[in-house]
Order: structure tokens, then C-alpha cells, then sequence
């Protein structure tokens, strides 16, 4: 509930360097997750996540976890925080929820996902 109530990073991220979208089928909700990617000693790390969600107070929960989850880390580390990690560290989702929940860590996967696919296709 804490995170419901005082949610961290929400908001657009208007230079971000790369933006996942991801809608829920179950229920029809939206969210994006802004991040923006620094390099240092070869390492891509997020040095900035934001998002914005037109979801539940469970998705609004869970997406505040996830970025406060990702931020700092590599691109790999973060990718590899998964749907159950996220529930988990909100100790736990009522079964009904677990959906709102999927909805974070996707829209993550999906922002490092599209940034790799630019970063490749502005190297070659
Ligand atoms: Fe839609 Fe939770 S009810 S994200």
C-alpha cells in the first residue's frame, strides 16, 4: 500500500531514451515505462526509469516497485527482474491482482528490449 500511496518515479520522461508499452488483455489497462540508459566502464545502466500507467492502485503499486527495482541497475540485471520478483517484494499480491503486477516488469522488458533494437540499428 505504501507504494500506492506514495508512488515513486511516476510521471512522463520527456528525454527518455527508450519507452516500452504494454496494455493488459485482462483488463484493458495501459502502462509505459520511460528509461534513460547511461554507459559507464562498458556497462549500460539505468540511470533514470519514470512510468505512467492508466491501471489499478495495484498496477500503480507494482510499476513504482519495479522502477525503484531497476534503477542503477544494468540492462541485464533488469531484465532479468521478473513478474514474481516484483509481487514478492510487495509481499505478495492477492491471486486477482497478479495480473497488475505482469503488467510492470513487461513494460520494462519491452523499454530495454527497444533500446538494444535502436542502439543496433544506429550502429550498423
Ligand atoms: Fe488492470 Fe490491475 S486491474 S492492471
Amino acid at each position: 500500500m505504501e507504494h500506492f500511496k506514495n508512488p515513486r518515479n511516476m510521471g512522463e520522461m520527456k528525454d527518455a531514451d527508450s519507452v516500452g508499452e504494454v496494455g493488459n488483455p485482462t483488463c484493458g489497462d495501459l502502462m509505459t515505462i520511460y528509461i534513460k540508459v547511461k554507459e559507464e566502464n562498458g556497462k549500460e545502466i539505468i540511470d533514470n526509469i519514470s512510468f505512467q500507467t492508466f491501471g489499478c492502485a495495484a498496477a500503480i503499486a507494482t510499476s513504482s516497485m519495479v522502477t525503484e527495482m531497476a534503477k542503477g541497475k544494468t540492462l541485464d540485471e533488469a531484465m532479468k527482474i521478473t513478474r514474481s520478483d516484483v509481487a514478492e517484494n510487495l509481499d505478495g499480491l492477492p491471486p486477482i491482482k497478479m495480473h497488475c503486477s505482469n503488467l510492470a516488469a513487461d513494460g520494462l522488458h519491452e523499454a530495454i528490449e527497444k533500446y538494444r533494437k535502436e542502439k543496433k540499428s544506429s550502429s550498423t
